[in-house]
């Protein structure tokens, strides 16, 4: 690994910073890729993966990430649609849909696809609640309005290295990271 470079596929910066941050000292350069890959509608982010890593025959090794926010509440929505939500109604539109709600859980999942010797999925998962309103300035997306469990803090309060221990990002690049350390 030491003397490879990984490319993150993505148009998004803040998921690329924090794919940097951990996996940095693992390879020789994390670089980024917004080459674009097609992303069909399903209704769960395995099958969105499994489509894209079919058309991705280059640039190995690689990942792509597909995430969701899912809220119990909102019967697991905005969840594969997230991306849409954000870029239309955003976190405002989802604290207008919580506004009185009592429960608020929700969940992020986060989905690596990964190409290298072989190409495999990583799952990670992370609990917590929508808070009232949005707080902190980090990261991005639904990160304001994301609190997760055991913790005061939003997302967005914390740094990509606190996200990172304790996201579905997170978790998801750790069973990554134990699947590349058995591959050397
Ligand atoms: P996608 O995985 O790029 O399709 O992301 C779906 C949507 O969820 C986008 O609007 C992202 O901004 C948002 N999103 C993905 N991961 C995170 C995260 O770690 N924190 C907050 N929002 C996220």
């Amino acid at each position: 690994m030491k003397d490879e470079t990984l490319t993150v596929i993505t148009s998004n910066q803040g998921k690329y910073r924090e794919y940097k941050k951990r996996l940095g000292d693992h390879y020789e350069e994390v670089e980024m890729s917004n080459v674009g890959y097609p992303e069909i509608q399903a209704s769960r982010l395995e099958e969105v993966v499994d489509f894209a890593l079919e058309k991705l025959a280059t640039h190995s090794p690689l990942v792509i990430d597909d995430s969701g926010l899912f809220v119990d509440a909102l019967g697991g929505f905005p969840g594969v649609y997230s991306a849409y939500v954000m870029n239309t109604i955003g976190c405002d539109g989802i604290l207008s849909l919580m506004e009185d709600r009592d429960r608020r859980e929700a969940r992020f999942e986060c989905v690596i696809g990964y190409i290298g010797e072989e190409r495999k999925k990583f799952k990670g998962t992370a609990e917590g609640t929508i808070i009232e309103e949005q707080r902190g300035s980090k990261g991005f997306g639904y990160d304001p309005i994301f609190s997760p469990k055991g913790y005061e803090k939003t997302y967005a309060e914390m740094t990509s290295q606190e996200k990172n221990e304790i996201s579905h990002r997170g978790r998801s690049m750790e069973k990554f990271l134990d699947f590349v350390r058995t591959t050397e």
